[in-house]
């Protein structure tokens, strides 16, 4: 029989009401950068950083929804800077908006240089989860988002303004297909 956090016995499988913190989510991995996953000049491949993001994304998503989750989209993405081969790679994950079954997460990643200590960020992406009931395996509502801080507001806007964009992108595709 499933239970609450609190240890009360679940009523149905509707997610609880109670909103949770941007914090709850904030999620960080890190790998070293092995020469098996770069290119020929040592510098981590572009597939294996989107990769990465995905994983780190879902940690997010799946924390804050205490739910399977599937990736609905994945915004474009920008290499501003290499990683080399050697360097650590890190990522950090949050989400920045719930709708209804999806939530918006946003994605940092930096390099950093072990001998000489220096971190540069590399990417930023946003990542579109939907959360699955897990019996039906169909899309369910997701807890609200507890939005405290200005940051985490303007993260909260500026989903929104992401949202329209990428389901006009969608719902065209949809048509025309
Ligand atoms: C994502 C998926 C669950 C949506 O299912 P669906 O039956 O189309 O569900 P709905 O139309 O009710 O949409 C559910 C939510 O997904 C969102 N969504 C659907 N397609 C989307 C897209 N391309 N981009 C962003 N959000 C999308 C909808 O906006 C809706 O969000 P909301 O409830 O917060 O408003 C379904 O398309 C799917 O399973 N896709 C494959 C996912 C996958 O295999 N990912 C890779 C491995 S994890």
């Amino acid at each position: 029989m499933k239970r609450g956090a609190s240890g009360g016995v679940a009523k149905n499988r509707e997610p609880r009401a109670v909103g949770k913190t941007v914090k709850a989510s904030r999620s960080e991995m890190a790998e070293v950068v092995l020469p098996a996953d770069t290119n020929p000049l040592g510098k981590l491949l572009g597939g294996h950083v989107m990769h990465l993001v995905d994983v780190a994304a879902a940690m997010a998503a799946s924390r804050h929804s205490n739910s399977y989750v599937v990736t609905a989209s994945v915004d474009s993405i920008d290499f501003r800077n290499p990683i080399n081969v050697g360097e650590l790679v890190i990522l950090k994950s949050q989400v920045n908006r719930v709708f209804n079954t999806s939530m918006e997460v946003g994605v940092k990643v930096f390099s950093e240089n072990t001998l000489t200590d220096e971190r540069r960020h590399t990417t930023t992406a946003y990542v579109t989860f939907v959360a699955l009931d897990e019996f039906t395996r169909r899309p369910k509502r997701v807890p609200p988002l507890i939005v405290r801080t200005g940051e985490e507001t303007r993260r909260w806007r500026e989903a929104g303004e992401r949202r329209k964009v990428r389901l006009a992108l969608c719902f065209k595709k949809r048509a025309r297909d």
